[in-house]
């Protein structure tokens, strides 16, 4: 017997990649992919942890004994990681038994973890009447990652699958979590967005996450901000002409003209310019791959073939280093450019990519 069953979506960032963690702008939306969590709560302490897409037994852990130094290394950490994090705020929950079912692909890019962690604590508030609202459920959700999980995350993925809303992107300014809903039709401007989920993943990329946030914070700390945001984009050339560092000041360059860019996308979209912003996201990836160094063969690879097959714009998305691209085209030419860069992958005897078009969709929320 269950109690309710939940979902919680993952994301493609439109625009605004490594702001998050500098109290920068982003603007994600919600994938249809979801996953599914289906929960009855328990009194007896324990958390019966059972995924459908993962063989083996459900994992038992009696929830007084869950610690960062506890964790076990496999995909129970995320939800576990939330039932700490909401504990350790003195939130009073108990045990549940948890079935997940999850369409999210993992090791894309398009924030599988984001997803198991808002859906269990979505669950969770309802089932123990927490009183969380969705940015609180974010914060602890961030927190499971950054301290349970282990990994220095910014809080877009989080924020992204608890507060998107269907047919928007979200801006999301991540210093204060205010938040806009930007109408975001693209099929009604007769285009699309794919996304292309390379299906690579380099193994270096969490140790070259944390140095390019401590990089940022070296840039900060040495321009006399808090945070990078707090760096004007018209005051960029005087802030690269204080550093020394050029691996900082490349670090630099990036965010500022990146948090710029997010303000952009959002000038055309309110101003009807939809196809404007292709453009403004091409230049975000020469911005990431040659400023911020977190692209790869393969994602470049993505984004060449398919403006040179016709798209209107395109990049990598999200943390880098593998993962996804998402790529702007006109509704008719959606085959041609997917049929280019298969085959591209094909040429250098790539794993095929897969490729689906992305249509902003719903934020978590309770099913049933
Ligand atoms: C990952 C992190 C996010 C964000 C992106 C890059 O998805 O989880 O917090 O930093 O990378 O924009």
């Amino acid at each position: 017997m269950s109690d309710g069953v939940w979902a919680a979506p993952g994301r493609v960032n439109l625009i605004g990649e490594h702001t998050d963690y500098n109290d920068g702008f982003v603007m994600p939306f919600a994938l249809p992919h979801t996953t599914v969590a289906t929960v009855a709560r328990r009194d007896d302490g324990v958390l019966r942890l059972h995924s459908a897409d993962v063989a083996g037994d459900p994992v038992e852990l009696r929830v007084d004994d869950l610690a960062p130094a506890a964790r076990s290394g496999d995909w129970t950490d995320y939800p576990a990681g939330v039932v700490w994090a909401l504990r350790w705020g003195g939130l009073a929950v108990g045990g549940a038994d948890i079935h997940y079912e999850s369409t999210v692909p993992t090791g894309a890019g398009l924030s599988s973890s984001a997803a198991i962690e808002v859906v269990t604590a979505l669950a969770l508030n309802d089932l123990y009447a927490l009183g969380m609202d969705s940015r609180d459920i974010a914060r602890m959700c961030r927190r499971a990652e950054n301290v349970y999980v282990g990994a220095p995350t910014g809080i877009m993925d989080q924020m992204a699958s608890a507060c998107c809303a269907w047919g928007h992107a979200l801006h999301l300014d991540t210093r204060d979590l205010a938040m806009r809903q930007i109408p975001f039709d693209l099929t009604a401007h007769g285009l699309e967005l794919l996304v292309v989920d390379t299906r690579v993943k380099h193994a270096h990329s969490e140790g070259a996450y944390g140095k390019r946030r401590a990089g940022c914070e070296a840039g900060a700390a040495a321009l006399g901000v808090d945070a990078l945001r707090d760096v004007p984009f018209d005051g960029l050339d005087d802030a690269l002409a204080r550093l020394d560092d050029p691996e900082v000041r490349a670090l630099v360059r990036h965010i500022v003209t990146e948090n710029h860019r997010v303000e952009r996308v959002i000038a055309h979209l309110e101003a009807g310019e939809v196809r404007a912003i292709g453009p403004v996201l091409t230049e975000g990836h020469a911005s990431l791959r040659d400023d911020f160094r977190v692209s790869c063969p393969e994602l470049d690879l993505v984004v060449d073939t398919a403006l040179t097959a016709g798209a209107l714009g395109a990049r990598m998305t999200g943390g880098g280093f593998g993962g996804s691209a998402i790529v702007l085209v006109e509704s008719s030419s959606e085959h041609l450019v997917t049929k280019a860069v298969q085959e591209a992958f094909a040429a250098r005897t790539l794993d095929e990519p897969r490729v689906f078009t992305a249509v902003p969709s719903a934020g978590a929320r309770r099913v049933s």
